[in-house]
């Protein structure tokens, strides 16, 4: 508990005490299940690091039963972290639980997080399980996930479309056998802030061990509502928060972290919590789960959209002028955006660049600091003012490159209104350079032809988009598509001055992606949720 606040009442100021919100972070599980979103281990690592700078309380690391794949990222982020609580989540199964179990063993402060469903229509239709069943599953499998870990979360999947008496009785009984927290997601996005904070309030009145655990929420935003649902339930005794970075995750998403954290902060008038979130780290965090994901985020997205702290109009470019606060209820610096535009050019030296970097929060070893010097200076030759942007763009895809197995080396297109489109390029896997050609209905399918026919990838283009990274006619292109072979999809995202090429960088990162994930030949579970239900 924190004293924080301070409001003045009768002219004198008083302190109100402000309670903790955990945050329980699961972009790299409920986040990485998006379509296209898979991430491999090495960028798992990555986002995990970042996410313990960001301070997030519990990273839940994936699903360690799904695949081997899974397995081992979780393993490695549970070896890795120092500080935060590793989680894998686990149906509730004595394969998944022991899985799970093994997974997180190498953490410091590891958690298995076991789930079953509480709706009537999942424990009908999905499980095909009596609700008396459900409750005796539930005592088995946190009895058997306390065996293997002190910390044991249970979740009641499904359960704002749950009868609250029954889902009462089956938190109880979790809580009973052991679970330290208990998560009562709103799986489908269905239901509504005074109804959500309603159901909490009724937990906590109803659940007679309640007080043995921290209540735990988790809202998808299937009608745009996680966010809120989440905030209502916090205000009703829910104490942890489950959130992915930019809202990342199944179907329309979850609630998103940095809006969450954010809210908290902004409006502690009226929320009398804290996380312990380093928010000087949302921006960054944010950015490299889009690069990693290749989703990008939507201008208008709330906290780390391009537009979040621009002002368009005279009027209120006028008042920021002024007075900062007349349209600005935040500082974009409180998440970390850099307040200097300071623009570099070709002019500009190994000084500026290195102190541009720190400024943006990176700090980089020299080796990784002079290569992308290089690549700066390449970039400044092509187009006059390098931004922020584009500096995040030459980061960004440095941390793409580590994960290469695909390099480009060479790109040569002609195209025209009477030429047939036709590209050549070389591309280098390991030390060996081969080169290919092609033709197609226009540049950029001719380079995805000819990247098709270097690499032997058979896939479906399932979605091309490109933008302007900055402003002006000179700016770099982003470009991302999404792949999609034998069931599993992927994004990628390539930038360039020269839009053919990044579009060719951004199918080959897709390519990249693709070929890591078969290469671990990882064998996905599938989900017959109903088999192996009995411990
Ligand atoms: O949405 C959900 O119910 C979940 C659970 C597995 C926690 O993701
Ligand atoms: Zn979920």
């Amino acid at each position: 508990m924190k004293s924080k606040i301070v409001k003045v009442k009768k002219g004198i100021a008083v302190q109100t005490p402000q309670e903790r919100i955990y945050i329980f972070d699961t972009t790299l599980r409920d986040g990485e299940q998006a379509p296209g979103a898979s991430l491999n281990t090495a960028e798992k690592m990555k986002v995990a690091l970042q996410l313990e700078k960001l301070g997030v309380d519990i990273i839940e690391a994936g699903f360690p039963a799904a695949s081997p794949g899974d397995f081992e990222a979780v393993e490695k982020i549970a070896r890795t972290l120092k500080k935060t609580v590793v989680a894998g989540l686990a149906r509730a199964m004595k394969k998944d639980i022991e899985t799970c179990g093994k997974a997180v063993k190498p953490a410091k402060r590891g958690r298995i997080h076991v789930f079953i469903s509480s709706s009537d229509i999942h424990l009908k239709h999905l499980f095909r399980k009596t609700r008396e069943e459900a409750l005796a599953i539930t005592a088995d499998s946190i009895k058997l996930a306390r065996r293997l870990s002190d910390d044991v979360e249970f979740s009641a999947q499904d359960a704002s479309r749950s009868e609250w008496e029954y889902l009462a009785r089956m938190v109880e009984t979790a809580i009973k056998h052991g679970a330290r927290t208990v998560n009562v997601p709103d799986t489908v996005g269905y239901t509504t802030p005074d109804e959500y904070g309603r159901m909490v309030a009724y937990l906590r009145n109803h659940v007679p061990n309640i007080n043995k655990a921290v209540i735990s929420v988790h809202c998808h935003n299937d009608l745009g509502l996680a966010v809120a649902n989440s905030i209502s339930a916090i205000q009703n005794g829910a104490r942890q928060v489950e959130c992915t970075i930019n809202g990342i995750g199944e179907r329309a998403g979850n609630a998103s972290l940095e809006e969450i954290v954010m809210v908290l902060k902004t409006r502690e008038d009226k929320y009398p919590f804290y996380t312990n979130v380093n928010t000087m780290e949302i921006y960054k965090t944010s950015r490299l789960v889009s690069t990693l994901t290749g989703f990008m985020i939507q201008p208008n997205k709330a906290i780390v959209g391009s537009n979040a702290f621009a002002h368009e109009s005279g009027i209120h470019q006028d008042g920021i002028l002024k007075y900062r606060q007349t349209y600005e209820i935040m500082a974009p610096q409180e998440i970390g955006v850099p307040e200097s535009r300071l623009i570099l050019g070709k002019h500009s030296g190994r000084h500026a660049f290195t102190k541009r970097l720190e400024g943006m929060g990176y700090s980089l070893d020299k080796s990784a600091t002079d290569l992308l010097f290089e690549k700066f200076k390449d970039l400044a030759d092509k187009k006059k003012s390098v931004y922020d942007e584009d500096i995040e763009a030459l980061v960004e895809e440095k941390v793409a490159a580590s994960a290469e197995i695909y390099h480009l080396t060479y790109l040569h297109t002609s195209a025209g209104s009477a030429t047939l489109p036709t590209a050549t390029l070389k591309v280098k896997k390991g030390d060996v350079e081969t080169q290919g050609a092609a033709t197609g209905d226009g540049p950029v399918d001719a380079v995805f032809n000819a990247i098709d026919q270097l690499t032997g990838f058979k896939g479906k283009l399932e979605n091309y988009s490109i933008k302007a990274l900055t402003q002006g006619r000179d700016a770099q292109g982003e470009v991302t598509v999404t792949l999609s072979t034998n069931g599993d999809e992927v994004n990628g995202r390539g930038v360039s001055t020269d839009v053919i090429e990044a579009s060719a960088k951004a199918y080959l990162n897709a390519v990249n992606k693709l070929s890591l994930k078969h290469s671990k030949k990882s064998t996905k579970v599938s989900f017959d949720i109903q088999k192996g239900l009995t411990l």
